[in-house]
């Protein structure tokens, strides 16, 4: 098996090449024509081989240079394409909210999907959008990946910004031993939501180390909201994690003011990424495409 590193996700790509035996890895060779469009070039010997190809799609760029990265490792004779999508754009979209809008996941699944032979993602925004491939599609999870990191850490309990996240923070509570809660959400508008904690809290948590645990920090109002009413109900210690670090404009900075730590795994590269999905991205690629 042979791993191709995308531009958007080269320094996991190596570490999924690592994981998988040390598989020969590759970047590819890009540049931009004078008239703006995209060139990429993939080196190496993929004649007859299977080839992962890794990038997340954050940007319309990233997804553009993924299609173009398909299409070249065919080319060059690959004999499977497996393409992973660390972090999934546009995944919010899953559904038609208003008449006249696409349902840009399902779009996107079916373009992405068109060079590859089977697709490989981490925590998509909603379960259902890996069901709007037509091939062979499997969604890892950063969970795993932040309970390594918060197994060497103080934790006492495990806090989910809203209840759609309790799967989520139950899966991660029960990987740790530890107890979790729920705190109800009311989302005001994209930049703002309110927050409060559950009547029915099982235990206190004065004093306690706290970590929100959440799939997604895009721009830091759920974690900082969090972090505020937590601290005003006199937690001790708080700590946020979440698979995909988005952190746009000063989110990163607005979470840092109210937490003692901020942890994200390596789908998207930043400041806080501390835990890799490389182990559990290359767990998938043994376990469905044994070549490798
Ligand atoms: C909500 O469904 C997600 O799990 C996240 O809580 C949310 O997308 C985070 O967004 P923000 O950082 O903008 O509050």
């Amino acid at each position: 098996m042979h791993v191709i590193g995308g531009t958007a996700s080269t320094a996991l790509a190596e570490r999924v090449s690592r994981e998988l035996s040390n598989a020969p890895f590759g970047i590819p060779f890009t540049k931009r024509f004078p008239d703006g469009e995209m060139y990429v070039r993939v080196g190496g010997r993929l004649e007859g081989e299977d080839v992962v190809v890794v990038q997340s799609t954050r940007t319309d760029q990233d997804l553009l240079e993924l299609i173009l990265l398909e299409d070249a490792v065919r080319e060059a004779g690959a004999r499977h394409v497996y393409v992973v999508v660390p972090y999934f754009g546009y995944a919010r979209q899953d559904r038609r909210f208003f008449p006249g809008e696409p349902v840009s996941a399902r779009a996107l699944c079916r373009h992405v999907e068109l060079g590859a032979d089977a697709v490989v993602t981490v925590d998509l925004h909603s379960a259902q959008t890996l069901t709007q491939f037509t091939k062979p599609a499997y969604e890892a999870s950063g969970i795993p990946a932040i309970a390594r990191l918060l197994r060497e850490r103080p934790v006492d309990l495990l806090v989910s910004p809203d209840r759609g996240g309790t799967e989520r923070v139950r899966r991660m509570a029960q990987l740790l031993g530890k107890p979790w809660f729920a705190l109800d959400k009311k989302r005001i508008d994209s930049e703002h939501v309110e927050l409060k904690i559950p009547a029915d809290l099982p235990q206190g948590i004065e004093g306690k180390h706290l970590v929100l645990v959440d799939d997604v920090i895009t721009t830091g109002g759920t974690i900082a909201e969090a972090a505020k009413l937590l601290k005003k109900h006199r937690a001790g210690a708080i700590s946020a994690a979440c698979t995909h670090g988005l952190f746009l404009r000063d989110a990163f900075e607005r979470i840092k003011a109210v937490t003692d730590d901020v942890y994200a795994t390596d789908t998207l590269g930043n400041a806080a990424e501390k835990a890799s999905v490389a182990p559990d991205i290359a767990d998938i690629l043994r376990e469905h495409f044994p070549s490798g």
